[in-house]
């Protein structure tokens, strides 16, 4: 019998617990078939954790103890019009999110966008648009504004945004690390015509850059990145960017693959890592079994591949998601009008087709 991983699952809220047994059953597949084993326990996290403590934390100190013995984190989604509270001071699902990013050290978040060729015709862009796309954004994740001070004063708001030099330096080597096996390109996203953390982020790029001289490095406005993604996509390999301009821009990129409900992320620090579909627990179609979850069987295939070094398993698990997409099988967000209804598939077939494909 092979090495057994112990995976901290976290399904969360809405559309989440759907995903997440979907990825439980392709593990299970995938352990069989490669004589590994992989010990699934789920912790709380999000709303469902809120609801479980009467309201007080949306990340249980359980949580955070398991994450941290377990060999990766695989979370699905948190959130939902339920823990909507937008008073000051109330407790909501992100914080669950947040802290665990934090607790945990994720600094560094690759959001891979890579497009399925049958997919061409589920994005809102021209096929031709699409040709050579390959991108990796890699996202800031512990700081910025998200981690700075957010305060409410007698007739406004405020959120801080802060970076020390060493938090831009980790990850923006991280990224010229990952240029290098890839197209050896790095674009760093930023405000530098406005913002001063957005200057101090160009300097300490630029210092970086200086000591990758294999790799092709330049510099773009965040507005301007915004319309170049849609305008000429392909000229992108590796971008990084600041934590809120990296949310930003990787749900922008993720339509260029057809639906928010195929891009896949891994949360990095120095310890136990995290996987996680890019998208939220989509509330509206909760329940109904019609989640694509793909984007978590993609973040699946991460974690098989950076946390546990399982190469041919990973590379296995994406074949086969190619495999069932070039078969025609569609959950609903991916379905085009080319497709015939008796190949959009609800949330549970397309775990199935996915392991017979394996
Ligand atoms: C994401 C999500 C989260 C974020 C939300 C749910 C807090 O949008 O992972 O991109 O903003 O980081
Ligand atoms: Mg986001």
């Amino acid at each position: 019998m092979g090495k057994t991983f112990k995976v901290c699952t976290l399904p969360g809220d809405g559309i989440g617990p759907e995903i997440m047994a979907e990825a439980k059953k392709v593990l299970a597949a995938i352990g069989e078939r490669f004589d590994v084993a992989f010990a699934c326990e789920d912790a709380l996290i999000g709303g469902s954790a809120i609801d479980a403590t009467g309201g007080k934390t949306a990340l249980p100190e359980e949580t955070l103890d398991a994450a941290r013995a377990s060999d990766a984190v695989l979370l699905a989604a948190v959130g939902g019009p339920k823990w909507d509270d937008t008073s000051e001071g109330a407790v909501r699902p992100e914080q669950g999110l947040l802290g665990i990013r934090k607790e945990l050290g994720l600094f560094c978040n690759l959001r891979p966008v890579r497009i399925f060729s049958s997919l061409a015709g589920a994005s809102p862009l021209r096929p031709d648009l699409l040709e050579g796309v390959d991108l990796l954004i890699v996202r800031e994740l512990t700081g910025g504004m998200y981690f700075g001070e957010h305060a409410r004063t007698d007739d406004g708001a405020r959120d801080t945004c802060v970076y020390s030099a060493s938090e831009i330096e980790r990850v923006v080597r991280r990224a010229f690390d990952a240029a290098r096996g890839r197209r050896g390109h790095v674009t760093s996203v930023d405000k530098a015509n406005v913002l001063e953390t957005s200057r101090l982020w160009r300097e300490i790029a630029a210092e970086v850059a200086g000591e990758y001289p294999d790799v092709e490095f330049d510099n773009m406005y965040v507005d301007n990145a915004a319309m170049q993604l849609v305008a000429n996509p392909a000229q992108f390999d590796v971008m990084v960017t600041e934590n809120t301009f990296g949310d930003i821009l990787s749900d922008e990129a993720s339509m260029l693959t057809g639906s928010l409900g195929m891009l896949a992320s891994a949360s990095l620090g120095t310890g136990t890592a995290l996987y996680e579909p890019s998208h939220g627990s989509a509330p509206d179609i909760a329940g109904r079994g019609v989640a694509n979850p793909l984007a978590q069987l993609l973040s699946v295939e991460l974690m098989l591949r950076t946390s546990f070094g399982l190469v041919d398993a990973a590379d296995a698990l994406s074949g086969a998601i190619e495999r069932v997409l070039d078969d025609g099988w569609r959950t609903a967000d991916i379905a085009d009008d080319a497709t015939p209804a008796d190949r959009i598939v609800g949330t549970s077939a397309m775990g199935d087709k996915v392991i017979a494909a394996l």
